[in-house]
């Protein structure tokens, strides 16, 4: 059966009286006992030495009065039930004897002996003319009963000696195994998952107090341990975020590759075709006469040749067959009111454009009339999202601060962004999924080519800068792109010319 350790220890506490407290009951009370009845003999002895003293050297005995009032007395005062002088063979017996009580034949040499509670005395008296003997007997009840008494309180200190010992074994108990106690809540928080409670014992036990603070020692180890795990953990799941993250961004990548690679062949191919077409489409036009039917179909036909080049050369730009585009370390603000102020031509009233640019910024590789054409195609896209040309489109430039990588691969690096945002209809995660592929559009036929965001990817791709979407549907949409500032203008070949009066 399981039990406390408290209980457990009064229990040890109880059989070990249990053993000792009789042993210590049977010694005293043979201490007690003895020490009673060697008073009571040592009493008695004197008392009847004195009285035959008395006898011997007074002349007592010559008066057969005098010598009963000295027995008599002697009875009275010392609890006495026998006394008797036998002088010269006669016997002179106390008037106060005990009825019952005659000389047993001779004297007692212990307490208790012959079980009759009388201790008799025999003293010869040596007196010239006597030959007497003094016989005299004592009451051992009064004794006997001193001694249960003693017995009987020895028995009772004994008690309440038992009763303090059990109850200090019950309080040392407890105060013993409350820190134990402690010590068990603990663990069962801490096997729980809860490692905030301490595991130190304040206890005065030597081996106590070095088991409570092992165990802590443990406990913060395994506090270490699991936030050490946890971090992993979260680093873990980050990086296969990342890791998924940069998979997608590969197989988009790998996709528009593809189609531009298609898409830049074809368009060669087209502009192979076209080259002559324009050309003859030209001289012919040059050789009609202007009021001739032919000579308006000929201008029909060059007008559609130069909308073929156009997308021949967006293809182009898209697949960048264009050629590399020269890149210089410019300043983005003029860029942007250049292309805001050709954009704000284009809309309608109904539009608000904004624009927040608390610049100055730092210079940013790029090629300025090709970033003019970024933006351009970014706010027309926001332009046609606002449903009845409703709306806001707001485009502004921040400075930002990409934070060196925690394992310190990747230094810290700056970026200028621009962001181009719509109060428009939003786009669902499938549009914007596709949006960079060419001749991806949701506009209606003969409207839009798809081409505008695959002209946008390739030429920030040819900066180096990235852009990104956050678009709901409902919500409106922001583009960001950013720019990486030109840090090193001399390493990297580029020229930091000032920018004015761009146009595209
Ligand atoms: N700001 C925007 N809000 C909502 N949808 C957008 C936005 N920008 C782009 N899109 C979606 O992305 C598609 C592709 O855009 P992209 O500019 O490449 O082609 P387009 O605008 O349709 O035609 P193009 O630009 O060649 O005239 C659009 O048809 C539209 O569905
Ligand atoms: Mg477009």
């Amino acid at each position: 059966m399981k039990s406390s350790l408290a209980t457990r220890i009064v229990m040890v506490v109880m059989a070990m009286h249990a053993v000792v407290l009789p042993v210590l009951y049977f010694g005293l009370s043979v201490v007690v006992s003895r020490n009673q009845i060697d008073v009571f003999i040592q009493h008695v002895r004197t008392l009847s030495r004195n009285l035959a003293e008395e006898l011997e050297l007074g002349d007592a005995l010559e008066s057969r009065q005098r010598v009963l009032d000295m027995l008599d007395l002697t009875v009275l005062n010392a609890d006495g039930v026998y006394a008797e002088l036998l002088d010269n063979g006669q016997p002179i017996f106390s008037n106060l004897n005990d009825r019952g009580v005659s000389w047993p034949g001779k004297q007692d040499f212990s307490f208790g002996q012959r079980g009759d509670h009388i201790y008799f005395i025999e003293i010869p008296i040596s007196r010239p003319g006597h030959v007497a003997t003094l016989r005299l007997g004592f009451d051992e009840n009064p004794t006997s009963e001193q001694i249960q008494l003693a017995m009987h309180q020895t028995v009772l200190v004994l008690a309440a000696y038992l009763c303090m010992a059990v109850i200090l074994a019950a309080a040392w108990g407890y105060h013993f195994t409350r820190p134990v106690v402690r010590l068990q809540l603990a663990s069962r928080s801490i096997a729980k998952g809860d490692y905030a409670h301490s595991l130190r014992l304040e206890s005065g036990v030597r081996e106590l107090h070095d088991l409570g603070g092992d165990l802590e020692a443990m406990r913060k180890e395994l506090v270490g341990v699991n936030e050490k795990l946890r971090a992993e953990m979260i680093e873990n799941e980050r990086a296969g975020e990342r890791h998924r993250n940069l998979e997608n961004r590969l197989r988009h990548r790998q996709r528009l590759e593809t189609v531009g690679t298609l898409a830049g062949g074809v368009a060669h191919e087209f502009n192979n075709v076209l080259l002559p077409i324009v050309l003859y489409a030209e001289l012919a036009l040059a050789e009609t006469p202007e009021d001739s039917s032919a000579h308006q179909d000929l201008k029909e036909v060059l007008t559609s040749a130069h909308r073929a080049r156009e997308v021949v050369n967006k293809i182009l730009t898209f697949s960048r067959d264009a050629g590399a585009p020269k890149l210089k370390a410019i300043d983005l603000e003029p860029v942007v009111r250049e292309a805001l102020r050709l954009f704000s031509a284009l809309i309608p009233p109904t539009v608000q454009l904004r624009a927040e640019m608390p610049g100055p910024y730092p210079l940013v590789k790029a090629d300025a009339a090709l970033t003019i054409q970024v933006i351009m195609n970014l706010c027309t896209n926001a332009y046609h999202s606002l449903l009845n040309a409703e709306g806001i489109v707001s485009v502004d430039l921040k400075s930002s601060v990409e934070p060196a990588s925690p394992d310190g691969d990747k230094p810290p690096r700056e970026f200028v962004v621009l962001s181009v945002t719509d109060s428009g209809g939003g786009m669902d995660a499938a549009t914007a999924e596709r949006i960079f592929e060419p001749f991806f559009t949701t506009r209606e036929v003969g409207t839009g080519t798809g081409l505008g965001l695959s002209v946008v990817h390739g030429i920030l791709e040819s900066f180096g800068a990235t852009i990104t979407v956050d678009t709901a549907v409902g919500r409106g949409t922001t583009f960001k792109v950013a720019f990486p500032v030109a840090e090193a203008l001399a390493a990297n070949g580029l020229s930091s010319e000032p920018v004015a009066g761009v146009s595209i």
